[in-house]
């Protein structure tokens, strides 16, 4: 049962398929994405740019994170619930621990930070805590300012090395998962082999136990912008502009 993310993880990973994980942010889509059977739903920082209308996730709140878990929480019966922790609310060990307990008690299974070496001590308290944690390697988006971009990740042999020691401690430390996002495929491939508890990937090839894609990209929610790798299989904007010309038609021929 999610409740157990180790145990839970572990067997969707010895069931030969790939883990499907997909963003969730609201009832409404955590309820129609856990009842079509989707194993895993973050509550993403990516809330800042797709729903928030922010350029990055770096203003993203501990209060956000908190009222959208709470959301896809009570929307959501099935699937395992992993709950970013935002920017600044785990710059030490203590404030990782007192924000990742307001994730758990909004609904998470389990938090999610950014980073490998420099985290670990955060994430060896969370996990002393009982807070269960998922990593994240590769391209870390809380960085995207000081990085100047959205970068490849693991592309040179240093890059390469310094992410699979990365994973590595990781997964020492008892992270139950590791999302690896704009790795190269090759490295990630790396990654995988390394370790044993599950690699996620995004942007980063076909190589990983399991796959994360934000929802929007998926469903067409967020036209102005889907990176190259993201799917997609519906129109939703399309639809709802339609939605809207056609009630404002509907209304123009009212003669009250
Ligand atoms: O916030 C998010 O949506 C994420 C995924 C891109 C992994 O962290
Ligand atoms: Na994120």
């Amino acid at each position: 049962s999610p409740t157990r993310p180790d145990h839970y993880l572990a067997a969707l990973q010895q069931s030969g398929n790939v883990i499907s994980a997909l963003t969730a942010y609201d009832y409404p889509t955590a309820r129609l994405l856990d009842e079509a059977g989707i194993d895993i739903l973050l509550v993403g920082d990516s809330l800042g740019m797709v729903v928030l209308g922010y350029q990055d996730t770096v203003d993203v709140t501990l209060n956000d994170m908190v009222r959208h878990t709470g959301a896809v929480a009570r929307g959501s019966k099935r699937a395992l619930i992993v709950s970013d922790l935002p920017a600044g609310s785990y710059d030490d060990a203590g404030t990782a621990v007192a924000s990742g307990r307001e994730l758990m008690d909004a609904g998470a299974h389990c938090v999610k930070l950014e980073g490998g070496e420099e985290v670990a001590p955060q994430i060896e308290a969370l996990i002393a805590a009982g807070i269960p944690v998922v990593g994240h390697l590769g391209m870390l988006p809380q960085h995207v300012r000081e990085e100047g971009g959205y970068k490849k990740k693991g592309l040179t042999e240093d890059e390469a090395q310094r992410i699979i020691n990365d994973a590595k401690l990781l997964e020492q430390l008892g992270v139950c998962a590791i999302v690896l996002e704009s790795v190269k495929g090759n490295t990630a491939g790396r990654v995988r082999e390394a370790i044993t508890i599950p690699t996620i990937g995004i942007g980063s090839g076909e190589d990983c136990d399991g796959q994360i894609r934000v929802t929007h990209d998926l469903t067409g929610m967020f036209p102005w912008f889907r990176p190259a790798f993201a799917e997609q299989y519906a129109d939703i904007a399309t639809d709802i502009s339609k939605s809207a010309t056609n009630y404002i038609d509907a209304l123009a021929k009212m003669r009250p």
